[in-house]
């Protein structure tokens, strides 16, 4: 056996008798980039190889979303439960904003995508925080792909944050608690200013939230496979689109 064998990707060949059209394209998708320590153990090597390979295919799939004209891409890179694991590992998810702006940045800026984050971005490590809002200062012009990481995210303290907010805002400032309504308190979300996900996507076979994006995913499309992530492709993100595109949202209507 070849000892590259272990590297080789084993994408998925997709038949290509699915179309996605172009209008009807979720201006906002979602991502739980599950599977990387599976991935890896399956090919007896260390899980932080499972977030290498997965670093790339997040660079694929920002490709893919630019081409059909995904406005808003919001993927889940690190959650606020994710420092429960041990801390090389840890300390290896910190580092790789670093490597893939390294890598890719100067792609990301010719493409017109803009970066940013969701979650607490002080609670990040210093190296992390200066190599992602270099990327955000150069970027914050571009119009086209939102290319949006969630780190150090947790939806329940961001629905907390915001009530805590809301309670300041109230008694410092004009709002009442008759003003307060839906819209007026997703602005005091991470994601202030940005429309709810269309299309929630998770790989690796689990179908549950882990704590993602709780409120603004209320009405979104979920679409699951058991892909991993570092094995997921154009193609079945393709797929995911076509799949989404027959859907019938009917936001509680008839
Ligand atoms: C979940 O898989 C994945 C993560 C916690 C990390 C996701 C990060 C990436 C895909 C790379 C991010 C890239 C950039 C550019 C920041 P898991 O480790 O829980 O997999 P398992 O369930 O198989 O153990």
């Amino acid at each position: 056996m070849s000892m590259k064998f272990p590297f080789f990707r084993t994408k998925k060949v997709t038949d290509d008798s699915f179309k996605v059209e172009e209008t009807n394209i979720p201006r906002h998708v979602a991502i739980i980039m599950d599977g990387n320590g599976r991935w890896a153990k399956k090919r007896g090597l260390p899980r932080i190889a499972g977030h290498k390979e997965g670093m790339n295919v997040v660079k694929e799939i920002v490709k893919a979303a630019t081409y059909y004209k995904v406005e808003i891409l919001t993927l889940y890179a690190f959650s606020t439960e994710n420092w429960k694991r041990p801390k090389s590992e840890v300390e290896f998810l910190m580092k790789l904003p670093k490597e893939f702006l390294h890598t890719y940045l100067p792609e990301l800026i010719e493409k017109n995508v803009r970066i940013d984050t969701i979650g607490e971005f002080d609670g990040l490590p210093i190296h992390t925080k200066e190599a992602i809002q270099n990327a955000k200062e150069q970027t914050k012009d571009n119009d086209g792909l939102l290319l949006n990481f969630a780190l150090n995210y947790g939806s329940r303290f961001e629905i907390m944050r915001a009530i805590k907010q809301v309670y300041t805002d109230i008694e410092e400032t004009e709002l009442t608690i008759d003003q307060l309504d839906e819209e007026i308190f997703s602005e005091y979300l991470y994601t202030q200013g940005l429309s709810d996900p269309d299309l929630l996507i998770r790989t690796s076979g689990e179908q549950r939230l882990s704590n993602f994006l709780l409120w603004q995913l209320a009405y979104a499309e979920f679409w699951f496979t058991d892909v991993l992530w570092p094995d997921f492709s154009e193609e079945i993100f393709k797929k995911a689109l076509h799949d989404y595109q027959q859907r019938k949202r009917r936001y509680g209507g008839i």
